[in-house]
């Protein structure tokens, strides 16, 4: 049986007949095959796989059974595609010149607070980290920090007011305006902000809240809300840009509609295939390798405009080609990217994954329009209505996701908003394998 063979088997009968534990192996790991494995396996079978009861899917090729790399190329890859870490490099932001140009002609030209909305993953952070760095290169205070969901007004303004350099403030004024912000405390009001706000003279201040969805008291979202109203009125030197999910602009000017006027709005919409390859290009050449130009278009597909999945599986299919000796990445290797990626993410979240599998295999129907559905709610962004779109029936959507999706928002979403692209991966398993057994995959 092949790779492929394997993976069609693993997307449409993951508890098949031959379960690990009928045929065990010196290490309890068996192979698809229910051949013991030698225990030298590219993939072991880890713990997620066990806890299912999933078959392994280790390359039965004599030469892959050592390992066949130096940990500090691994190292490299896991470098060079990063996905714990936000983009600060403005060259290594892609995709999003125009959004960066918008927030900086809205806030810092037009004098605008900012709000930045998208899904998690979409790369907000990146952004304004970036959008910070040309606000620093022109002078500009950025004050930046991360919303904590347990914050009360009076803590979440504190922290930014001690950091607000002395030069800012007129020098008669330093005194005060210290006081000022040592006595702001727990009970302290928008309007209190307001009034130390209105002593820097000699500098513009942007703060950034990223995090901001992390926010769900009402009392501090109409409190900060209050807050933009009034530095607008008075037309201080101050901008706040919000950061969040789809949410965060209608948390905000829910309490002050009149806000409208005075947000520019930006929001991660997913990357353009385009923008896409060229994060992959660029991860891929920070570690020396390359990808084929169909394993390319299989994680751009996959991912689904999202940076985050494609740096995820991107440097999975990166390890899978270096445990294969190979600097090209090819669609096989991107596959096995994909097969790696879904196991890890199995570990952490086995009852969607287990909801997938059974999607996958057609137990819950025909899985296209359910497929379908996710990648509609990977890529929406926050002025669709998913619901107004044809989609399957809502009590067949209910039937296949089950709790995987949260009957509770509007519009329609994944419990776990990084779900959707590991369903799509499965899918794509499992019609690659079909694809290899005619014989028409793609290097
Ligand atoms: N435009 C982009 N180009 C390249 N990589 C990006 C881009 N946006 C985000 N990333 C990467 O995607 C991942 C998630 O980005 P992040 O900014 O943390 O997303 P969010 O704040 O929306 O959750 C990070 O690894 C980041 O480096
Ligand atoms: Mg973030």
């Amino acid at each position: 049986m092949t790779w492929y063979m394997n993976v069609a088997q693993f997307a449409t009968d993951p508890f098949g007949a031959k379960r690990p534990r009928d045929q065990e192996g010196e290490n309890g790991a068996v192979s698809y095959d229910g051949e013991p494995m030698n225990g030298h396996s590219a993939y072991p079978l880890d713990g997620a796989s066990s806890q299912l009861g999933l078959p392994s899917f280790a390359r039965q090729d004599s030469h892959l059974s050592a390992p066949a790399w130096a940990p500090s190329a691994a190292d490299r890859i896991y470098q060079a595609f990063d996905v714990s870490q936000p983009v600060d490099q403005p060259q290594d932001l892609r995709g999003r010149a125009k959004q960066v140009a918008r927030l900086l002609s809205g806030v810092i030209h037009r004098r605008n607070h900012g709000i930045v909305s998208g899904p998690r993953g979409s790369g907000k952070t990146s952004l304004v980290r970036v959008f910070g760095q040309y606000a620093d290169r022109e002078g500009i205070v950025v004050l930046y920090a991360a919303c904590d969901g347990g914050t009360t007004f009076g803590e979440l303004l504190r922290g930014y007011l001690e950091q607000i350099p002395p030069s800012s403030v007129d020098p008669d004024e330093v005194e005060l305006f210290d006081q000022r912000v040592l006595s702001f405390g727990l009970e302290s009001s928008p309007h209190q902000a307001t009034s130390i706000f209105a002593q820097i003279k000699y500098s513009q201040v942007v703060i950034v809240l990223d995090e901001f969805d992390r926010v769900f008291d009402p009392v501090l979202q109409a409190k900060v809300a209050s807050l933009l109203k009034l530095i607008s009125d008075a037309r201080l030197p101050v901008r706040f840009v919000l950061v969040g999910g789809n949410n965060a602009f209608l948390d905000v000017v829910r309490e002050h509609p009149s806000l409208m006027r005075h947000v520019t709005r930006v929001s991660t919409a997913p990357l353009a295939r385009e923008a896409v390859f060229e994060l992959l290009d660029s991860c891929a050449d920070r570690c020396g390798m390359q990808f084929s130009a169909a394993g390319r278009e299989l994680l751009d597909e996959v991912a689904c405009g999202s940076p985050y999945h494609a740096r995820l599986f991107g440097m999975h299919a990166a390890l899978a080609a270096l445990r294969g000796g190979d600097i090209e990445i090819s669609q096989q290797a991107v596959a096995e990217g994909l097969y790696e990626s879904f196991e890890e993410w199995s570990s952490l979240n086995g009852e969607d994954s287990a909801t997938f599998h059974a999607i996958c295999s057609g137990a819950r129907g025909d899985p296209a329009p359910f497929v379908e559905l996710a990648g509609r709610i990977a890529t929406a962004t926050d002025d669709e209505q998913l619901v107004d779109r044809p989609a399957p029936d809502p009590q067949a959507v209910e039937a296949a996701f089950g709790s995987a999706i949260d009957r509770s928002a509007e519009p329609i979403a994944f419990r776990d908003a990084t779900a959707p692209q590991y369903l799509i991966a499965l899918h794509h398993l499992s019609r690659l394998s079909s694809r290899e057994q005619k014989g028409t995959v793609r290097a």
